[in-house]
């Protein structure tokens, strides 16, 4: 094992630069009635003695051009009594409030719409364990600035006295963003919270950025601390989540591989393999107008976890770790005889087991790539053009009957045997005489 590299942290040295607030406003702003809110907020700030500002991605995303309108406002002083002024000032009010001392601010608009603000109280950060949740205090703008992840983060825009449209630069966040450099504050910034990890990795495919000497540093010592492994499974997923969710669907397969490459997710205790990945990002395009967002995060996690045994480490329960289990046996008896398997029973046989699992097993199965793509895409929509209500005008009355009479139909229909209505009304009247109807 290579020693643990001492390393100080990087040294608080703010910067002060003048800025034209009414031009971040106008590009903070999804409209006139937020940058409104945005005035009125500023004014009971001022009033009540205390600094107001934007803080983390929307100052970095200014300085990058990069649009956004999400974003949080942070108080050094106390946010609760503020927010209370707020809610008789503005139409909208507080709807959640976290342990770590913020709060979701819904503020009402025109035509019914809303926006959602999030205030956050100057604080900083204590770990009482690696890998866990922290405990937060109350503090001044200058603890607030340094308990953040990386310097690019770090920055702030002042909106009350006494930086009142000042941007503080305190760990030459400005260098890195013109250099494209994601820098940790601290050397210990990855063993407290190795969710950053997944966000620097976030942040570096993102803007084609690049990690900083000080970034590997701190991924060593996670590293040597096993922090990754005493991250909790709910926290690991969600970061996970956040690959898929949060970022450009083109970007997914190097966020995965750079987490692979820099043994992140070993790290995690996760397997993935490249050729899996590359089998995953496959299937995830081909179908992701076809599956619902719940059905598409359950796929790709069971496809991170490689195995069902494995499904724990991702946040799975272990009824359904059992369930994946079952599923996985039970397909293993039918693999042997796939290809001799009609189109029909393959998707009777998919019908039985939920709809991740049939992707999964495209991705650990490559003959069944095709098929389970198919399924997804074509197989699974088809349906005789004859209804209950019509078949019953046959004569057959039996809802059971009725049941087989539309299986029938919807087998010969995936064989390509019937394809119009014509052809079913026409074999209707056969299985009629052939059951004496
Ligand atoms: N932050 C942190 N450590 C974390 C999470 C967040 O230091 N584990 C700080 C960072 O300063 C970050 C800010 O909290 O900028 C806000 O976090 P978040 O909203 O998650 O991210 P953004 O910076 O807004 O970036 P994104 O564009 O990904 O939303």
């Amino acid at each position: 094992m290579t020693n643990i590299i001492p390393e100080p942290n990087l040294e608080f040295k703010p910067e002060f630069k003048k800025i034209n607030l009414k031009d971040f406003f106008s590009f903070v702003s999804a409209s006139q009635e937020v940058e409104e809110f945005l005035k009125i907020t500023i004014e009971i700030a001022e009033k009540r003695g205390e600094f107001l500002y934007f803080a983390g991605g929307v100052v970095r995303d200014y300085l990058l051009k990069r649009k956004t309108f999400d974003f949080d406002l942070v108080l050094e002083g106390n946010l609760q009594e503020f927010l209370k002024e707020l809610a008789k000032k503005v139409k909208g009010k507080v709807v959640f409030k976290s342990q770590f001392l913020t709060f979701k601010f819904k503020l009402e608009l025109k035509e019914r719409k809303h926006f959602f603000v999030d205030f956050i109280t100057a604080r900083k950060e204590e770990y009482p364990e690696v890998a866990c949740l922290p405990k937060v205090m109350p503090a001044s703008w200058k603890e607030d600035v340094k308990r953040r992840d990386f310097t690019i983060n770090s920055l702030i825009v002042g909106l009350s006295p006494p930086y009142k449209g000042i941007l503080v630069d305190s760990f030459n966040g400005i260098k890195d963003l013109e250099k494209g450099l994601i820098r940790p504050l601290k050397p210990d910034s990855f063993v407290e919270d190795p969710t950053r990890i997944f966000r620097g990795i976030r942040y570096k495919v993102r803007f084609n950025f690049e990690f900083a000497e000080e970034f590997f540093n701190a991924l060593e010592m996670c590293y040597q601390i096993q922090a990754l492994k005493k991250l909790s499974s709910s926290r690991l997923r969600n970061e996970l989540l956040l690959f898929l969710n949060k970022e450009p669907e083109e970007n997914l397969f190097d966020l995965i591989e750079t987490a692979r490459q820099f043994k992140v997710l070993e790290n995690a205790e996760i397997t993935v393999e490249r050729k899996m990945l590359i089998s995953l990002c496959k299937i995830l395009k081909e179908v992701k107008k076809e599956i619902l967002p719940r059905e598409r995060d359950k796929f790709f996690l069971l496809a991170l976890s490689y195995s069902p045994e494995n499904v724990e480490r991702l946040g799975f329960s272990k009824e359904e770790k059992d369930k994946l289990i079952k599923y996985f046996k039970k397909f293993e008896e039918v693999y042997r005889k796939w290809g001799k398997l009609k189109i029909w029973e393959k998707v009777e046989f998919f019908e039985k087991i939920p709809l991740f699992f049939v992707l999964f097993l495209g991705i650990r199965f490559r003959d069944l790539r095709e098929d389970v793509i198919r399924f997804v895409k074509e197989w699974r929509k088809v349906k005789p053009e004859l209804t209950g209500g019509e078949i019953k005008n046959f004569g057959i009355k039996d809802g059971k009957r009725i049941g087989e009479v539309l299986r029938i139909l919807r087998r010969h229909k995936l064989e390509g045997k019937l394809c119009q209505k014509l052809d079913e009304i026409k074999f209707l009247k056969e299985i009629e005489k052939m059951w004496g109807l």
